[in-house]
């Protein structure tokens, strides 16, 4: 089908996705990052114990308060949550609280010939009409693709790799637009590195162009699509690292300058950022913003910053802990995407997320 017979549901879809005080949750960690996941709490990484930990996301009652849509992976739209819990479709449970389910549709990233060394691009555009058909029938009404650039004093990026992440970007949203999904468009800047947040800025404005560019050369529907970038941040390694106030105006300088306003909302990804600072920053670009200045919802859709403690807390065995630890960071970062969060006020892990050059 054409795009033109999914325009208004795109655009409600993303409308819904976009409802002021929510975020999403990305739980589309692959089979492979989930399992480093459990490593952390002695949990071997086999399909039962993927189900039971989905299902505990799918039936924390409330969580729908401020978590307007999920991420999955694959295994997880078609698996059927546990027995205890009734044995549905774990999408059916998501659905039935009023939490729209999207897909990972991305397969990962590859080396980029020609580029720089380190540099990747993104693949999984082979098939992806079909696949997005399948998982549209499935329920799912959104999706991801996760393009990976990193800033390095190697010179990265090139101009090749901001091009070509782009486009395959692009190409990824006007294909899944098709098949009547919302592209979340997600052209994430890795922490790695010792740069300083001007530097990043810098880049994000380059990238995010360059995106927006081959966007339109492609036809995107903007209306019906959303934007998951980075914050605008300085290098994990970077001695002078700014404040979450820092981190608020440079963000928002960085977005007023390069994204469309057609765009209804940017849901930042956290990065490996702890939890209370991927709270913290996200509060602060909504003060600068402030509650008319920016044409787009600034809300999330972390992964990290809103699983962290839940699976400390769950640890395999205690659901209600695990889920009310899930409750917490929802709620706070509800809070934060209305400039409203107060800091510490909801219980939460100090660790640093931050992992060297992280896949999904
Ligand atoms: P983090 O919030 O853990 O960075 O993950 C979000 C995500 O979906 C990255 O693709």
């Amino acid at each position: 089908m054409a795009l033109q017979a999914f325009r208004d549901e795109l655009a409600s879809t993303a409308a819904a996705l976009a409802a002021p005080g929510t975020g999403l949750l990305a739980a589309d960690e692959s089979t492979g990052t989930i399992g480093k996941r459990f490593d952390a709490i002695g949990l071997e990484n086999n399909e039962e114990n993927r189900r039971a930990y989905r299902t505990l996301l799918a039936t924390s009652e409330g969580l729908s308060d401020h978590i307007s849509g999920v991420i999955l992976f694959e295994e997880t739209l078609f698996q059927n949550s546990t027995t205890e819990a009734g044995g549905a479709p774990l999408v059916d449970l998501f659905k039935a609280q009023g939490i729209v389910p999207g897909i990972k549709v991305d397969q990962g990233v590859e080396p980029l010939a020609g580029g720089l060394s380190g540099e990747t691009c993104c693949t999984g555009l082979k098939g992806l009409a079909e696949r997005a058909a399948r998982y549209y029938e499935r329920g799912a009404r959104f999706a991801k693709w996760r393009a990976v650039l990193q800033i390095s004093s190697n010179g990265s990026p090139s101009e090749l790799s901001v091009r070509e992440n782009a486009w395959g970007l692009a190409r990824y949203a006007r294909t899944v637009q098709e098949q009547g999904l919302v592209p979340i468009v997600e052209p994430e800047i890795l922490m790695d590195g010792d740069h300083d947040v001007t530097t990043t800025a810098a880049v994000q404005e380059w990238v995010l162009r360059t995106t927006y560019e081959a966007l339109a050369v492609n036809g995107v529907f903007l209306e019906g699509s959303l934007l998951k970038p980075s914050m605008t941040c300085a290098g994990a390694a970077c001695p002078q690292q700014p404040s979450a106030e820092e981190v608020g105006e440079f963000t928002v300088r960085t977005l007023m300058r390069t994204v469309p306003s057609a765009v209804p909302a940017i849901l930042f990804l956290s990065g490996g950022l702890s939890e209370e600072d991927a709270s913290l920053c996200l509060n602060a670009i909504n003060q600068v913003a402030g509650p008319s200045a920016a044409p787009w919802h600034l809300g999330f859709s972390y992964g990290r910053a809103l699983q962290h403690s839940c699976l400390k807390h769950w640890a395999g065995r205690d659901l209600k802990a695990g889920q009310a630890a899930l409750l917490a960071r929802a709620r706070a970062n509800g809070a934060a995407s209305l400039g409203a969060y107060i800091p510490g006020s909801e219980p939460s892990d100090d660790s640093s997320l931050f992992v060297a050059n992280y896949s999904y």
